[in-house]
C-alpha cells in the first residue's frame, strides 16, 4: 500500500490543486492532502477552514484524506509512514522554489522522494493568491475553484482582511 503526501498552504484550494489531487489519487493507494504552515505567506483562511474546504471539494475521492500539521513536513511524513511527497509544477518560475524545498526535505530525511506532476495546461496561470485578488474586487472565479466551495470562498474573501496566522 503506497501512501503519498500532497503538502501545501491551500489558502484556498483551487482547481489546479484539485487536478493534482485527482491525478495523484489514481497513482497512489492513498493520498494525504496536508495543510502545512508556510512561514513566508500570510493567510486569509485559518487552518481549520482550509481543511474543511479541501474535505468538501474532495468528498467523492475515497482514497484521499485531509490533515493539518504545524511543523516540518518530514516529521509529518514519518508520522504517516510515507516517503513520497507529491507536488504540482506550473511553470519554470515554480521550479527553483520547488527544487530548493525538495532538496531541503531530502537533506532532512534521505528516505524521502519528491514526485512532481506537471499542471494541467488549463490551470497553469492559476494560484490561490490570484483567486484571492480576483474575488476580492468582484471578479468572476468560476472554473478557478471547485464549484462546491465557490460561494464560501467568495464570501470569506470579500469579508476578510489578509491576516497573519
Ligand atoms: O503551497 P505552498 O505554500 O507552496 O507550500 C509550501 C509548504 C507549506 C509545503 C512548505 O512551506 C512546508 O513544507 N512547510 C512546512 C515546514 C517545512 O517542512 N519546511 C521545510 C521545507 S523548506
Amino acid at each position: 500500500m503506497k501512501t503519498a503526501v500532497y503538502p501545501g498552504s491551500f489558502d484556498p484550494i483551487t482547481n489546479g490543486h484539485l487536478d493534482i489531487i485527482e491525478r495523484g489519487a489514481k497513482i497512489f493507494d492513498k493520498l494525504i492532502v496536508a495543510v502545512l504552515v508556510n512561514v513566508d505567506k500570510n493567510g486569509l483562511f485559518d487552518y481549520a477552514e482550509r481543511v474543511n474546504l479541501i474535505k468538501k471539494a474532495t468528498m467523492y475521492l475515497d482514497n484521499v484524506e485531509v490533515e493539518c500539521f504545524r511543523g516540518l513536513l518530514v516529521d509529518f511524513m514519518k508520522e504517516k509512514h510515507s516517503n513520497v511527497i507529491l507536488k504540482g509544477l506550473r511553470a519554470m518560475s515554480d521550479f527553483e522554489y520547488e527544487f530548493q524545498m525538495a532538496l531541503m526535505n531530502k537533506n532532512l530525511n534521505s528516505e524521502i522522494e519528491t514526485f512532481f506532476m506537471m499542471t494541467n495546461a488549463e490551470y497553469s496561470f492559476l494560484s490561490s493568491s490570484a483567486v484571492k485578488q480576483v474575488a476580492k474586487f468582484g471578479g468572476c472565479i468560476d472554473g478557478l475553484v471547485p464549484e462546491s466551495i465557490k460561494s464560501i470562498v467568495v464570501e470569506k474573501i470579500q469579508e476578510g482582511d489578509v491576516k497573519h496566522v
